[in-house]
């Protein structure tokens, strides 16, 4: 095989994110299908026209257009769009031809047999062309790491830690017990926050900060060292720190060529699967 690439990606619902060897990466995840655009269309930053085996799109704000284009949000990543959305990062981040993966999937469906089909779909060559560039790479393995747990490897700490992934489809309470994931206490609540756009009211951060503490309350306590991520995680915890004092933000620091860099708590997840797969694939 030759030398391979590490990457983590996290193919959310509402933005992509990826965290490898080279620096990071960030797009709007929206899928719609392909029109024939105006010649004086121009191409922005986010904006990405795909083809993959026979079929064209659009992707990030260019898909937000089209008529049936937008996110799909849920609880489980085992569908065509996460493919897309990998694919489409991978592309975006390297020209290397040689990838071994960590992508994500909410705790709830963390189970063995949607994992094998995230796997099963990513794992092999793909050929995809992005703004008409082709690129052919080949994921020799896929792992799937549980979305807010991961990000317990950015700290690393002993004892019983507590994580809250506030993302836009779902919210993954993630509990740690001395390095070890705690299957028991935790789970994914259904919901997450939005700006709001033409299909979808604004979360109110108060309201989101006191659902999901109601619901980690059910098993967590009010004491617990509580780390909160995600790319709503620095509009809620002001009103998170209400039912939880000791809540306090993911930054993760990347070793981007070099150089240690800081990132949003947005990245916490992408940094953490990175780190799993350091771990697990020798790098
Ligand atoms: N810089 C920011 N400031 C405030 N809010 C933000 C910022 N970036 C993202 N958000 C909001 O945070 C929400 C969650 O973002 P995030 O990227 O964590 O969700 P996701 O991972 O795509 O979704 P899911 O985890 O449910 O698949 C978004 O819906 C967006 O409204
Ligand atoms: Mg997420």
């Amino acid at each position: 095989m030759g030398d391979y690439m590490v990457i983590g990606i996290d193919g959310g619902g509402n933005e992509v994110k990826a965290v490898g060897p080279i620096g990071v990466l960030k797009f709007l995840s929206a899928i719609g299908e392909y029109r024939e655009r105006k010649l004086t269309d121009r191409l922005g930053e986010c904006d990405i026209e795909f083809a993959y085996k026979g079929k064209r799109g659009f992707a990030g704000s260019l898909a937000l257009e089209s008529e049936s284009g937008g996110n799909i949000r849920g609880d489980t990543k085992a569908n065509s769009d996460t493919l897309i959305r990998v694919l489409i990062a991978i592309h975006q981040y390297t020209d290397q031809k040689n990838l071994k993966i960590i992508v994500g999937q909410p705790i709830s469906k963390h189970v063995e047999s949607e994992k094998k089909i995230i796997r099963n779909m990513l794992e092999g060559e793909h050929s995809i062309t992005v703004n008409g560039l082709e690129k052919t790479f080949i994921i020799h393995k896929c792992e799937v790491a549980a979305e807010g747990a991961s990000a317990f490897f950015n700290i690393m700490k002993h004892g019983q830690l507590r994580m809250i992934d506030i993302g836009s489809g779902t919210v993954n309470l993630a509990s740690m017990n001395n390095k070890k994931f705690s299957d028991l206490n935790s789970w994914t609540i259904y919901g997450g926050f939005s700006d709001g756009n033409e299909d979808i009211s604004p979360t109110n951060p108060v309201d989101l900060a006191r659902k999901i503490a109601v619901n980690a309350l059910t098993k967590w306590r009010k004491d617990d060292e509580v780390y909160v991520i995600g790319g709503a995680a620095e509009k809620v915890i002001p009103y998170l720190t209400e039912y939880f004092p000791r809540a306090q933000l993911i930054k993760p620091i990347v070793n981007v060529r070099g150089q240690l860099i800081e990132l949003p708590p947005i990245f916490a997840n992408a940094a953490g699967f990175y780190e799993v797969g350091k771990r697990v694939y020798g790098k």
